[in-house]
């Protein structure tokens, strides 16, 4: 299992020393949640910010955009370094030209669905993505409890996939925690985001090898 700390749960006085904290703790992926006031009601970070973490880690930036139109700032996520950018299905923009728009700058795209969104939305873009991110909590704000009804999607998407002969990633996300990360894990999950899970853990690297360890072992 890879792990993505969402920096949402970080000290965002001194995000810069917080990343460099969770990447030496071992993280996989840094987890970026930008959000519109709009799409969610919740205000977050632009690509300003992202541009300004970028030197302190090497490792892929994976941004999760909860705004309405993603399209029109695929852009600037790109040239700030995002690595994986991720929207909304239920967003306002064209879906497949926001796929097209985040290929067209060598970022690697991910669909991203809300916990009533059914897993089957996806099948028509399966073959235009890098990754699926399934919400486990509403989105909008870290500190929620993990949903588990909705890992039976991850099957769901998992069989389409392998049906059309691609490999396809799933991230799940909120509420991922030492309690929750098995059944993640045996849902199939590739990719685990923990925002309080890691950060307000006493321990990041501690926490990070952790949940590795259990996922690993619900997996034996
Ligand atoms: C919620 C965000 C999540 C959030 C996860 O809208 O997309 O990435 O930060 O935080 P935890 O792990 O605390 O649920
Ligand atoms: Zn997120």
């Amino acid at each position: 299992m890879k792990i993505a700390p969402s920096m949402l749960s970080c000290d965002f006085s001194k995000m810069g020393e917080e990343l460099v904290r969770i990447d030496n703790g071992g993280a996989d992926l840094i987890h970026l949640d930008v959000m519109d006031g709009h799409f969610v009601p919740n205000i977050t970070i632009g690509s300003d910010i992202v541009s300004a973490l970028r030197p302190y880690s090497k490792l892929p930036f994976d941004v999760h955009l909860m705004i309405d139109y993603p399209f029109d700032y695929i852009e600037q996520f790109s040239r700030a370094g995002a690595d994986i950018i991720a929207f909304h299905i239920e967003a306002k923009s064209d879906i497949t030209a926001t796929i097209e728009k985040i290929n067209s700058f060598g970022v690697k795209p991910g669909l991203v669905i809300k916990p009533n969104t059914p897993a089957e939305s996806v099948f028509p873009y399966l073959d235009k993505v890098y990754m699926i991110l399934i919400m486990t909590v509403e989105p909008g704000f870290g500190g929620q409890s993990f949903m588990a009804d909705m890992l039976p999607k991850v099957a769901v998407i998992k069989n389409k996939a392998a049906e059309m002969g691609l490999d396809i990633l799933v991230e799940a996300d909120g509420g991922v925690n030492e309690n929750t990360i098995a059944q993640a894990a045996r849902a199939g999950i590739d990719i685990c985001v923990s925002g309080t899970g890691v950060f307000k853990a006493k321990d990041a690297s501690e926490a990070i090898s952790n949940l590795k360890r259990i996922s690993d072992d619900a997996l034996k």
